[in-house]
């Protein structure tokens, strides 16, 4: 063998993707392979004896590329000087993995070959679907607080009228010099209020405004899934998570729902802020202990707030969004998620730049 043949040998075998030279026949079907590097015997699992032996319509999931396609697909790379496309091959052991392929062809020894380049997608194609899930979860936090926060007002909103109705149908129901007709259509307002009322507590268990229902809460974790459920917004808006997690952080009495949810307006009204200040920001969150209590505190660098935002924050529906961008929700379901746990959490403190909540240890 002469050496530049072996020199060009050692290239085409230290290649790291697949490379397949086939000749197909004179009608475009699939030929035989006439060459492979050592990667697409990897890649395959087949011997070079056994690659040598059978056809590229092999590799292929028989349902997905018809044979019929196999010569289109000759025809196209004959037309074309490189053509790359995404496939499934499929190994010897019957595993199919996703792969991009190079092809071009030219002549050699006067017949038509293809030189096909193959590179393993897995990975990529795993990314990519890891990407998805995370973009989908960013989405359906972001719905479901925006349906908590819509659930909490509202309940809000109907709440104050109904408890007038209901005590004055009951005042009026305890009088005994009524006529039977209108005590009957008391009565109908009466339990038609009831259920307004039932409609309505299960609109808050919805908005998680109900009791808090506590069990034993690791903190930083919660937050940490949090933020998970957050990862693609903030990665797509470049914000950074600085975390400064004291070690050793007692565990916390708390419902763990509901907090997530404060956790949760927290983040989308820090994201919201830098998004809009400057389209990056830093996000520092910070939890330590501090004698029977932990402090949590969630500081970002972006619009910051008047004090007469400041003032407001709390109050249902106050927003300085535009329509359709803010409820003015989030902080006061946030507020009473607080006060239900009450005892539990001490201060809250909203800066200029966030806020600092202090909740104490069992
Ligand atoms: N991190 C923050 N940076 C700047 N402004 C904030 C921040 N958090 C809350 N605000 C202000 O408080 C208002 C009320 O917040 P919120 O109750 O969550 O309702 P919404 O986010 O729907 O407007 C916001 O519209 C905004 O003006
Ligand atoms: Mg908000």
């Amino acid at each position: 063998m002469n050496e530049s043949l072996q020199n060009y040998q050692v290239l085409f075998n230290s290649v790291t993707d697949a490379i397949l030279v086939h000749q197909p026949a004179a009608d475009y079907s699939a030929g035989k392979f006439i060459e492979v590097n050592d990667a697409a015997l990897a890649m395959l699992g087949y011997s070079r004896k056994e690659l040598l032996q059978i056809t590229p319509m092999d590799l292929m999931s028989k349902e997905k590329y018809p044979v019929s396609a196999f010569a289109d697909n000759i025809r196209y790379i004959e037309k074309n000087t490189e053509v790359v496309s995404e496939f499934a091959m499929e190994t010897k052991s019957g595993k199919t993995i996703p792969v991009e392929l190079h092809s071009c062809m030219f002549k050699f020894g006067g017949k038509r070959t293809v030189i096909t380049l193959a590179r393993d997608i897995s990975e990529r194609k795993k990314l990519e679907e890891e990407q998805k899930k995370l973009r989908y979860q960013s989405e359906m936090s972001s719905r479901l607080a925006a349906v908590g926060e819509m659930a909490a007002g509202i309940a809000h909103e109907i709440n104050n009228p109904l408890t007038g109705v209901i005590g004055f149908a009951s005042i009026l129901m305890e009088r005994e010099d009524l006529p039977a007709d209108v005590m009957e259509e008391l009565q109908i307002i009466n339990s038609g209020s009831q259920r307004v009322v039932e409609i309505v507590k299960r609109m808050l268990t919805f908005a998680r405004q109900a009791k808090p229902v506590r069990s034993s809460v690791n903190i930083t974790e919660l937050i940490d899934s949090t933020l998970d459920l957050r990862s693609y917004v903030l990665k797509t808006a470049n914000i950074e998570v600085v975390r400064h997690y004291e070690p050793d952080l007692p565990l916390l009495t708390v419902d763990s729902g509901q907090i997530q949810q404060v956790i949760l307006n927290l983040i989308l009204n820090a994201e919201y802020s830098m998004k809009k200040a400057h389209e990056k920001g830093i996000l520092t969150i910070s939890v330590k202990k501090e004698g029977e209590w932990v402090r949590m505190s969630f500081r970002d660098n972006g619009l910051g707030m008047s004090a007469e935002t400041l003032g407001k924050l709390f109050q249902p529906f106050f927003t300085t969004k535009d329509p359709g961008e803010g409820t003015g929700l989030g902080l006061s379901l946030s507020h009473g998620i607080i006060l239900e746990h009450e005892g539990t959490i001490r201060e809250r403190v909203y800066s200029v730049r966030g806020l600092n909540l202090q909740l104490s240890c069992p």
